[in-house]
């Protein structure tokens, strides 16, 4: 008898998913006696998939992501429509808990479009040229850039989120799987983020809590400010958004070396408080005009948290939705002396932003940044990309359809 795979059988059949879908928001029951995952009692499992907005934007931030960039083989704008709309029934199938036996976890699934949907080389291949908006520019090079191009670009993003790795990563295959012969993919990156105890920030992988002066997806008011497309865009993107992904290595090796208080100079923020430079809470505001005894300033001029501040960018705003990654070891050639080369950790932050135009968001942002941050010395841009998010669907819609019937 094989005792392995019966066991696995039990566990799916003692599956919580449809106790949990039909109860709601209840707990499972304590007859479980297999090592099941346990969730928070509270915590929806299902996220919504209609409505204004796409999910996986102002939703609370699950634990890992698994995003994939897809490039456009179909030749007939028919073929992409009916691959939109098979991928919308999809994800709302599957997000509403039909994924594999598995739990959905807060599956949400955002799908953006890169400039190549509506021009290639030229070419307006499903005649949507005229259909791409102002904002979805092409992201001008920044000081640093080591883009690889296997790992940057694509014509269709897709960003799976849930609380289970699998359940994200089985996401985008069932939607790879739809594409067939329409669009293939192109790149893809695995993120997480650590246990927290509720209502603690995540550490990042240089220790430091990020997101302690993020936007929140709560704030209706800086939600429509600063990352819903409004009555700007054109109709198809309102209620969507921008967003901006790169993939950053970090050299952590060098990092590790670093005394605790040049690291917590580099942020402008205590390692172990979060509280910024001279203040005593983690959401303290940083006081960016504090001067030291010394005549230096508290924040130093060229501390992370100094540099991309909205009080230095003109009040400009993004929701950062970055996670971890860590995909083993790669062979890099430092960049400072003695210029040793070899294996180094390839792991870093793959960093997510969403706004509502990247003109005046990650752009002007990220250009101060790229130039003056003392982190830069630690963190090597490697891929990533810029898609237009368009508004959620109605119920029997798919996602982007009114662009698809405009032009
Ligand atoms: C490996 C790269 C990066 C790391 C480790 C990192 C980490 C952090 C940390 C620890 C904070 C302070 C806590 C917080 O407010 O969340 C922060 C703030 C921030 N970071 Fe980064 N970051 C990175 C790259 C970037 C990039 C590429 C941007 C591009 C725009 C960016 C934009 C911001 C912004 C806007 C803030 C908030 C500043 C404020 O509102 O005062 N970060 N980051």
């Amino acid at each position: 008898v094989d005792t392995g795979l019966r066991r696995y059988d039990e566990i799916m059949n003692a599956s919580p998913t449809r106790r949990r879908l039909i109860g709601g928001v209840a707990g499972f029951a304590a007859s479980a006696s297999l090592p099941l995952p346990v969730f928070a009692e509270t915590e929806p499992i299902v996220e919504p998939s209609w409505g204004a907005h796409q999910g996986g934007i102002a939703t609370p931030q699950q634990r890992h992501t698994y995003t994939a960039a897809f490039d456009l083989i179909a030749i007939e704008r028919n073929e992409l429509a009916a691959m939109l709309r098979a991928w919308t029934t999809q994800a709302a199938k599957i997000s509403g808990g039909d994924i594999a036996d598995l739990s959905p976890t807060r599956l949400t699934l955002t799908f953006g479009f890169g400039a190549g949907l509506f021009e290639k080389d030229g070419a307006d291949r499903y005649g949507l040229k005229s259909g791409r908006p102002a904002a979805l520019v092409d992201l001008p090079v920044f000081n640093g850039d080591e883009l690889d191009e296997a790992r940057t670009g694509g014509d269709i993003s897709v960003q799976a989120c849930a609380d289970d790795p699998q359940v994200a990563f089985d996401a985008v295959r069932q939607l790879a799987r739809l594409a067939q012969g329409a669009a293939s993919l192109r790149w893809a990156q695995a993120g997480f983020l650590p246990a927290t105890g509720s209502g603690q920030m995540p550490r990042n992988l240089m220790g430091f809590k990020d997101g302690s002066r993020n936007l929140s997806g709560d704030d209706a008011a800086a939600m429509e400010q600063f990352v819903w497309v409004g009555g700007e865009g054109p109709e198809w993107m309102r209620g969507g958004s921008y967003v901006v992904l790169r993939r950053i290595r970090i050299a952590l090796e060098r990092w590790d070396r670093m005394p605790r208080d040049f690291q917590e100079h580099t942020f402008g923020r205590e390692k172990s408080s979060g509280a910024p430079l001279g203040a005593e809470g983690e959401l303290d505001p940083p006081d960016l005009k504090a001067m030291a005894d010394e005549g230096d300033p508290v924040i130093p001029d060229s501390a992370h948290i100094r540099i991309a501040a909205p009080e230095s960018n003109d009040g400009a705003r993004i929701l950062r939705r970055g996670y971890s990654y860590n995909d083993g070891m790669t062979f890099v050639r430092d960049r400072w002396p003695p210029w040793r080369e070899g294996p180094r950790y390839d792991a870093g932050l793959f960093f997510v932003c969403y706004q509502r135009d990247p003109r005046t968001g990650f752009i002007p942002i990220f250009d101060r940044l790229s130039k003056f941050d003392m982190l830069n010395q630690f963190v090597t841009h490697t891929g990533g990309g810029l898609f237009a998010c368009p508004g959620g669907a109605a119920k029997g819609e798919y996602i982007g359809q009114r662009l698809f019937e405009a032009g």
